[in-house]
């Protein structure tokens, strides 16, 4: 593997699955596969799991780890080639990612969407940056468009909680107060038909997410029906696509609640986290039996590692 920002087959899907429990039952097996590398954390927006949770994956593989929150303690990044830069950016995108490139084995970085500027959003412009000019592996901690670590963390804890081999998996929508990127939920579809899970997607009219990975899910804008019989409930919000980036309407009545999973007993819940608890999904929920988001979050680890491990391998 050279770079990790998507999803790519159902086989390399399953080896990473299968890898990741491995270290979750031995996190130290290849402790010495990382010795005298270092990898390169680069986020341009806040974050607590995926930051930690790379970092510890990273040390369980005996590779020194360094994060760099360019946001806040790196120079203004210039984006746009030929720029005259004669504002307030201070540093070319370009000569930014060849001199970490320079520095680092393996490159992480979180870019976040705009939300305002489609195109750029859709074509992953930042990453496409990184990607042209540090020369080194990539892997995302978040682009604008999908979320593959966060992905790969959810399809292990779907294995690991799975009663049949293709459960009913349902991706709702939640009520937020601000507008929040496709990425996670984008991704949570890609991984989920190409893992060949039943996947059913709702949310209100308006916030239908990007064809290309809603294709081969049953999409409704009822909520009660999809969540009828349901193994798994993935809740999350974002922003509409097509009216890009708009906030369309409250939809208070969406937030998950113990009332909304009457007919779905064995129903597991799920959140990527953060989460904004009695907005999105209820207290009693979160704090339940159903939740799964303590065990996603911890699962985060071992997803890491499964990438970073074969990042390493490709390279040695
Ligand atoms: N789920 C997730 O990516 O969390 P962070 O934004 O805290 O990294």
């Amino acid at each position: 593997m050279q770079n990790f920002t998507s999803f790519t087959d159902f086989s390399e899907a399953q080896s990473l699955i299968n890898l990741a429990l491995k270290y979750k039952k031995d996190p130290f097996l290849d402790k010495h596969l990382g010795r005298g590398k270092r990898i390169g954390l680069i986020f341009l927006n806040p974050s607590l799991r995926t930051r930690i949770s790379t970092q510890l994956a990273a040390s369980n593989l005996g590779m020194e780890p360094i994060v760099l929150n360019m946001d806040k303690d790196g120079w203004a990044l210039e984006m746009k080639e030929g720029a005259i830069m004669n504002k307030n950016t201070v540093e070319h995108i370009k000569d930014a990612a060849a001199v970490l490139g320079s520095y680092f084995d393996i490159l992480a970085i979180r870019a976040f969407p705009s939300l305002t500027d489609k195109s750029q959003d859709v074509d992953e412009y930042i990453f496409t940056q990184f990607l042209k000019f540090t020369g080194k592996p990539i892997i995302s901690l978040e682009s604008a468009t999908r979320h593959p670590l966060q992905s790969l963390a959810d399809m292990v804890t779907i294995k690991e909680n799975a009663q049949e081999k293709r459960p009913k998996v349902v991706l709702t929508w939640a009520p937020h107060i601000k507008a929040i990127p496709h990425a996670v939920a984008n991704s949570f579809c890609e991984w989920a038909l190409g893992c060949d899970y039943d996947l059913t997607v709702t949310h209100p009219e308006g916030y239908e997410l990007d064809e290309q990975f809603t294709a081969g899910a049953t999409i409704t804008h009822d909520q009660d029906e999809a969540l009828k019989d349901a193994d798994f409930v993935y809740v999350k919000n974002w922003s509409a696509f097509n009216d890009y980036g708009k906030i369309l309407h409250a939809g208070e009545d969406w937030i998950l609640d113990e009332q909304k999973l009457a007919n779905s007993p064995n129903a597991k819940v799920m959140h990527c986290l953060p989460v904004r608890r009695n907005l999105e999904l209820s207290d009693e929920i979160l704090d339940g039996k159903r939740s799964l988001v303590q065990e996603q979050a911890n699962n985060r680890i071992y997803a890491a590692q499964a990438v970073i491990s074969e990042i390493l391998n490709t390279q040695a």
